[in-house]
């Protein structure tokens, strides 16, 4: 075990965290859509380490911050359809896994071997700040360990994985609550590998092409798609109307009876941002199983759905 610091988002804790980096230890840090636990994702033993903290096996690939697309053009190999996304959505929540560019220094631990490298830029100031700082690519998971519940908040990261890592960067609450949205452009076709954070339609329109949806119970395309991810210690029941007995109803757009709702007013992004922190909440307070209410299909209800649906998936 070592003692897990807390750093403040000021010029200091930004600075101590960009000098634990330098020295290959992890730092979670606040981004705008979840907490990510960070190493250099140059330094193979600093990446080893994101796996061992998160109990993460091996196989799964990290995706790789940088302040820009331009640094992000160091790494990989650059396409119309990258620039395109790129110049409409960066800094943001968006992930893109493109051709890997060999030379560009990073460990092969971070793209577990394989021939692409996941990217993003994040728009989040603290975590902009903690890359200018530090001026390395940093890999940088969801701070979880690996299947459960991903962290929106300095708590969660500290229940987590505390004792385990060298400091956390307390930025608050992160706003949008889930991951991002991870799409793929390695082949003829943007492919999207994961619904997040950016909404598939405005995806689509910024292409002007529809996104090729890689058919459910197909081949793995992102490892983090195995189905049973994001779990909370309690059972999950979706499309529940109502709770039954020994349930715990989580609510959506006023529900009776909810013992949380995740947005009153049935606003998905407010769904969004509040998913992971009241799962948590539902599990700290020791319920058994969740019921939750439907969430509409649309926007950010697909990630939101996509996240219940791995929660709830056998174990
Ligand atoms: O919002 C986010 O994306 C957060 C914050 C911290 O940036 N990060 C995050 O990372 O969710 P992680 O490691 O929990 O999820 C990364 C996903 C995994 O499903 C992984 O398999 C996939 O990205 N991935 C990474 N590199 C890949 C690659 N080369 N090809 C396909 N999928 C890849
Ligand atoms: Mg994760």
């Amino acid at each position: 075990m070592i003692e897990t610091q807390s750093l403040a988002t000021d010029a200091a804790g930004i600075r101590a965290a960009a000098d634990l980096l330098a020295e290959g230890q992890l730092v979670a840090l606040p981004t705008e859509t979840v907490y990510g636990l960070a190493g250099d994702a140059r330094n193979g033993t600093a990446v080893a380490r994101i796996f061992e903290a998160k109990g993460r096996p091996s196989f799964n690939p990290l995706i790789v911050h940088v302040p820009d697309a331009q640094a992000a053009e160091g790494h990989a190999l650059w396409s119309d359809a990258a620039d395109r996304l790129a110049a409409a959505f960066w800094p943001g929540p968006l992930t893109l896994v493109l051709p890997l560019r060999t030379g560009g220094g990073l460990s092969p631990l971070v793209t577990a071997g394989q021939s692409s490298v996941a990217l993003r830029v994040p728009a989040h100031p603290a975590a902009q700040a903690v890359l200018r700082a530090s001026g390395a690519p940093l890999a940088a998971p969801s701070a979880n360990p690996s299947g459960r519940i991903s962290p929106t908040r300095p708590e969660h990261v500290r229940a987590g994985l505390g004792g385990r890592i060298a400091a956390i960067l307390d930025g608050g609450a992160c706003g949008v609550g889930v991951e991002s949205t991870i799409i793929g452009l390695t082949g003829a076709k943007a492919t999207l590998l994961r619904p997040g954070g950016l909404p598939t339609e405005v995806i689509e329109e910024a292409l002007g092409a529809p996104l090729l949806r890689p058919e459910a119970g197909g081949a793995i395309t992102a490892p983090g798609q195995l189905a049973s991810h994001y779990a909370p210690s309690a059972l999950m029941r979706l499309e529940a109307e109502t709770a039954r007995e020994g349930e715990t109803l989580l609510g959506f757009g006023g529900t009776q009876g909810a013992a949380l709702d995740l947005s009153v007013s049935g606003d998905l992004v407010e769904a969004a941002s509040n998913l992971f922190d009241h799962l948590h909440r539902l599990d700290a307070a020791g319920a058994e199983v969740i019921a939750v209410a439907p969430i509409p299909e649309r926007g950010l209800g697909r990630a939101i759905n996509d996240r219940l649906r791995r929660a709830a998936a056998p174990r």
